[in-house]
């Protein structure tokens, strides 16, 4: 009696798939009927798709709702089968042969499943559910003006756009990918994004104002990661500029290296390439700014200690190299003191108000005397106790010249001189409203005649009470 039923159970059962299983809905498919559902119905797993089946599955997706359809497939386009997803923006994905795993996404208000056979081969399985993006997911409102700063992260394809404040009453305008690419605009003053596949980008989004990259001819951003050598070729034949900002994912310091302007490419009379803190939107000033000069490679290695800045490059075709290196022969480029070298040493803080005053450089050569020159161009105290000092000296002596800041009111604006092996400039203090920038130059004193001249002296001198 068991037996009979469990059969006819089963027969049944085969008979409902065949008959039932790839019926084609004529109607649409919405959430009200159940957030969750499978194609074809009533199966759990691949099913073998009838030939000569056409049906495309119509979904209605309400505004804050996603469609998530996770499709498996074994099928062969070959032998004329076809399965294609189209988003709500026409965008038709055709599913990859011949045995994939696959997920697709699509915003408000349809999208449509099409599964059209020849062969009786193919095999399909595939569930939807309608998502709650609002409440499932946490948005990110970004101005507006965004820029990639990859040509190429497949993830961009797996993150949804919207143009406005919420998913619910804006409009899905593309995928993130295409979204760049095209410079959309928003027609508010934000757009949203949405990651539905829940995989981390290793892009990173710079969100502008409109207003305040429009006024380049150009606008870049480059991004980095530590220990990183940075080649850039970069042009532009405009007053307005173009301007690039580049940005270290996990660090703080770029040693920039190199900059050489390109005779062919460079107005000399009017070329200059500026630099200045975090992106264009920040409306920062200017804090370094290079021209052409026979002299200008002795400005190099240049510490610019911030995790962002913007470069702008005037009538002039450039390269330029900028090293993320956090290794101790880094550091040891940039605090060699050799002739004719000119610099520029920076708090921290004014390149990035979030971060600290605070920095200690020695630049240090034991063998070689230099006279070091030093402007203090600004400096801002803003708590008692902080101080700006200044040394430079012989090594291994006290005898070193020494100037101390502790207030805005210590009298700055003169130059000042000294000879030695080292110099040391530092800024000690953590109130982020405080800052320091000081300039320097290094000259090599030439004591080898002096000394040659001592030796020859010594050697006559020697020679004559030999004689
Ligand atoms: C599958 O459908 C897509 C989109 O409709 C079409 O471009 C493609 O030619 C079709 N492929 C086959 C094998 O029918
Ligand atoms: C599939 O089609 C082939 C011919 O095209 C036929 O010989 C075969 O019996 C069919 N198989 C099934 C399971 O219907
Ligand atoms: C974003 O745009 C929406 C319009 O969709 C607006 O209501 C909201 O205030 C905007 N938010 C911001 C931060 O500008
Ligand atoms: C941007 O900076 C310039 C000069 O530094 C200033 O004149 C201008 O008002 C600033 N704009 C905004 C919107 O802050
Ligand atoms: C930078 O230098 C150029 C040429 O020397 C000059 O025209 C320009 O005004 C300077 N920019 C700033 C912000 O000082
Ligand atoms: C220290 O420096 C001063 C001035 O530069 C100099 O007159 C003096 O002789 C030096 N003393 C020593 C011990 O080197």
């Amino acid at each position: 009696m068991f037996v009979w039923f469990f059969f006819s159970f089963l027969i049944l059962g085969k008979f409902l798939a065949k008959v039932d299983c790839f019926v084609c809905p004529n109607y649409l498919i919405t959430p009200e009927a159940g957030p969750i559902g499978v194609i074809p119905s009533s199966r759990v797993g691949l099913s073998v798709i009838p030939a000569s089946y056409d049906c495309a599955y119509h979904f209605l997706i309400h505004p804050g709702w996603a469609l998530h359809l996770s499709i498996s497939t074994h099928y062969d386009q070959l032998l004329g089968d076809n399965i294609t997803f189209t988003d709500n923006l026409g965008v038709v994905h055709i599913l990859p042969t011949p045995k994939q795993h696959i997920d697709e996404w699509s915003s408000a208000p349809t999208a449509i499943f099409h599964i059209k056979t020849m062969s009786n081969t193919s095999q399909m399985f595939a569930i939807y559910e309608f998502v709650n993006v609002e409440k499932k997911y946490k948005q990110v409102a970004l101005n507006l003006a965004v820029k990639n700063t990859q040509d190429y992260d497949t993830l961009l394809e797996l993150i949804f756009v919207y143009d406005g404040g919420d998913v619910k009453n804006c409009q899905m305008v593309g995928r993130l990918s295409n979204f760049l690419k095209k410079k959309k605009t928003s027609s508010f003053n934000n757009i949203t994004i949405v990651n539905f596949y829940e995989v981390d980008s290793p892009s990173y989004l710079i969100g502008n104002d409109w207003s305040k990259v429009s006024v380049f001819s150009k606008y870049k951003a480059i991004l980095t990661s530590r220990n990183q050598q940075t080649t850039g070729e970069l042009f532009d034949a405009s007053d307005r500029g173009a301007a690039y900002t580049w940005i270290c994912s996990d660090c703080n310091n770029f040693y920039w290296t190199i900059l050489k302007f390109h005779k062919s490419t460079t107005t000399i009379s009017k070329a200059y390439i500026e630099l200045r803190s975090l992106s264009p939107t920040h409306n920062t000033s200017t804090l370094l700014n290079y021209s052409v000069s026979t002299t200008l490679e002795r400005n190099f290695p240049q510490l610019i200690p911030s995790r962002m800045f913007t470069m702008i490059n005037h009538h002039s075709g450039i390269a330029v190299t900028l090293d993320t290196s956090v290794t101790k022969s880094s550091t040891q480029k940039w605090l060699k003191p050799f002739d004719g070298r000119r610099g520029v040493i920076f708090s921290p803080s004014i390149w990035d108000s979030k971060t600290s005053p605070s920095f200690s450089f020695q630049f240090e050569d034991d063998d070689q005397k230099f006279m070091f020159g030093v402007n203090v161009n600004d400096v801002r105290i803003a708590t008692a106790g902080d101080s700006l000092t200044i040394k430079t000296g012989p090594t291994a002596s006290n005898n070193f010249s020494y100037k101390e800041f502790v207030s805005d009111h210590t009298e700055f604006r003169t130059r000042r001189e000294s000879k030695g092996n080292f110099m040391q400039i530092s800024y000690e203090g953590w109130d982020r409203r405080s800052m320091a920038i000081v300039s320097f130059d290094m000259k090599k004193i030439n004591c080898g005649n002096a000394y040659d001249l001592f030796r020859l002296f010594f050697f006559l001198l020697f020679w004559l009470c030999y004689k």
